[in-house]
C-alpha cells in the first residue's frame, strides 16, 4: 500500500475508535508523513499503530517514534492551536514536532528539545526533508526546560516524568497547559494540566499512557527492584515522596509460599484492573506496590490477581465477563502477615467499587510549587483518595521549590 493510503487509513481507524477528535487533530496527522521520520522503514509499514525504536542503550530502548493512536490521545489532550507557542521535551526523530507546527500554524512556534545529539541531528533532517524547517530542535536536557524561548501556552513532554518540575511550571504562561507522561504512585498516566494561577496545577485529563523515562538531571532515582528468583519485578510506588521501597526478600518468601484465597465482589476487565482498581490502591494506600512477572519466567500464579467468570477456569488476564452474574476477583493472601495485608486490600477493592469503579480519567490530579505560589499556597487537598463527588477522586503531587 502506498505511503498516502496507509496514512488515510490509520488516521480513519483513530477516528472510528474515538482516539482522534478534533478536525485539527486529524488535519495534522492526515498532513504530516511520518514515513519521512521513519526512513529505515518501508513507507507503508510507517502507518502501524505502533511505537517504533530508534535507539538502543545496552538492550534498552532510549529513544522511539511513539504510536499514532498515543501521539493523537495527547494531542488531542493538548488543545495545542493557531498562534500558541510550544514546547516539545523529547524530540525523538521529530514526527511529533511537526505534528505540532501543523497545529499552531505559521503565527505560532515550535521548540523540541532532545538530550542525545545524535538523535536532534536526525530529527534536524527528518523535519527538513518534510518541509518542518521552522521548527527550532535543540540539544539540552529537558528537566531545565527551555528558557531562551520561554513563556509557553503548551508545553508537552513525550518522555516519562516522576514529577511536575518547577522550572516547567516556571516556563508556562498564565493559562497554559503542561502536559507529561507522569508517574503517580507507580502508573504511569498521561496529565494535562491548567496553569490555574501561579505556581498551581490542576488536571484537565488524565489518561493511561507508556513512555520511556526522563535521562538526565529528571531521571528516577527508583528503579524498579527485580526478586531474587528473577521472574518478578516490583514497582515501588514512586512519586510521591512517601514511597517505600519493599524489601525484596520478603516479597520473594510471601510469593513463593502457599496463600489463601478470598473472593471479592468486583467486576473486571484488563483496563478495570490497570487504570481502576490498580491506581485505586496505588493512591489509597502508601503501602501498595505494583508487581509484574517477566515475560517466558515460568509460571505466575503465586500474587497474580486472578479475573474470571463464576463458571470459567482460571483467567489468563483477559478481558472476562461472567455469564453467570458478575465476574469474580479473588485475593490471595501470602506470607506471616498475608491475612491483614488481604483484609486491607478487600477493603481498598470496595471502597473503588463504591466510588462506581473509577478509572485514571476520572483522577483529578493538583499540583503546587510553593516557591512560585508564594505564601499560603500549599496544596488544597492531601494526597490519597478524597472523594470530590462521585466517581471523581483527587491526588496531590508533591512538587520541589
Ligand atoms: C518517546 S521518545 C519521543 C518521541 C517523539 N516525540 C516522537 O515524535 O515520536 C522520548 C525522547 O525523549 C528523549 N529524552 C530523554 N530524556 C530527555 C531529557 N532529559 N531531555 C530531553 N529529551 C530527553 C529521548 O532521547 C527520546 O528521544
Amino acid at each position: 500500500m502506498s505511503a498516502d493510503r496507509a496514512r488515510s487509513a490509520l488516521v480513519a481507524s483513530l477516528v472510528r475508535d474515538g482516539r482522534v477528535r478534533t478536525p485539527a487533530v486529524r488535519a495534522a496527522l492526515e498532513t504530516v508523513p511520518r514515513h519521512l521520520f521513519l526512513p529505515a522503514l518501508d513507507p507503508g509499514g510507517a502507518y502501524n499503530d505502533v511505537a517504533v525504536p530508534i535507539k538502543v542503550d545496552d538492550g534498552v530502548t532510549v529513544s522511539s517514534v511513539s504510536q499514532p493512536s498515543m501521539v493523537a490521545i495527547m494531542l488531542e489532550q493538548l488543545e495545542a492551536g493557531p498562534g500558541h507557542r510550544v514546547l516539545e521535551i523529547g524530540a525523538g526523530a521529530g514526527w511529533n514536532a511537526a505534528l505540532l507546527a501543523e497545529l499552531v500554524g505559521p503565527d505560532g512556534a515550535v521548540t523540541t528539545l532532545d538530550i542525545d545529539d545524535d538523535l536532534v541531528a536526525g530529527a534536524r533532517a527528518n523535519l527538513d526533508a518534510a518541509g518542518f524547517d521552522g521548527v527550532d530542535v535543540v540539544v539540552g536536557d529537558g528537566a531545565l526546560g527551555y528558557p531562551p524561548a520561554a513563556p509557553y501556552d503548551r508545553i508537552e513532554l513525550t518522555v516519562g516524568s516522576t514529577g511536575v518540575r518547577p522550572e516547567w511550571v516556571a516556563q508556562l504562561a498564565p493559562g497554559g497547559r503542561l502536559l507529561l507522561p507522569l508517574t503517580v504512585r507507580g502508573s504511569q498516566l498521561s496529565v494535562a494540566f491548567a496553569h490555574t494561577a501561579p505556581g498551581r496545577l490542576h488536571s484537565r485529563s488524565v489518561r493511561s499512557c507508556a513512555f520511556v523515562r526522563l535521562r538526565g538531571e529528571g531521571a528516577d532515582p527508583g528503579a524498579e527492584v527485580a526478586l531474587p528468583d528473577g521472574r518478578w519485578r516490583v514497582q515501588p510506588a514512586c512519586g510521591s515522596d512517601d514511597a517505600d521501597v519493599p524489601d525484596p526478600r520478603a516479597l520473594a518468601r510471601a510469593t513463593t509460599g502457599a496463600g489463601t484465597d478470598r473472593p471479592v465482589a468486583a467486576a473486571g476487565t484488563v483496563a478495570d484492573l490497570w487504570d481502576g482498581l490498580g491506581l485505586w490502591c496505588a493512591v489509597a494506600d502508601p503501602g501498595w506496590c505494583g508487581c509484574s512477572a517477566r515475560p517466558g519466567r515460568g509460571r505466575t500464579g503465586a500474587v497474580r490477581p486472578r479475573w474470571r467468570p463464576r463458571d470459567a477456569g482460571p483467567g489468563r488476564g483477559r478481558r472476562v465477563r461472567g455469564a453467570a452474574g458478575d465476574p469474580e476477583a479473588t485475593v490471595r493472601a501470602c506470607g506471616p502477615d498475608g491475612d491483614l495485608a488481604a483484609e486491607r486490600l478487600a477493603g481498598l477493592v470496595a471502597g473503588w467499587v463504591d466510588a462506581g469503579r473509577p478509572h485514571a480519567a476520572d483522577l483529578r490530579i493538583e499540583a503546587v510549587v510553593p516557591s512560585l505560589a508564594g505564601p499560603g499556597g500549599g496544596a488544597e487537598r492531601g494526597s490519597g483518595v478524597d472523594r470530590a463527588g462521585p466517581g471523581t477522586w483527587w491526588w496531590t503531587a508533591r512538587v520541589p521549590g
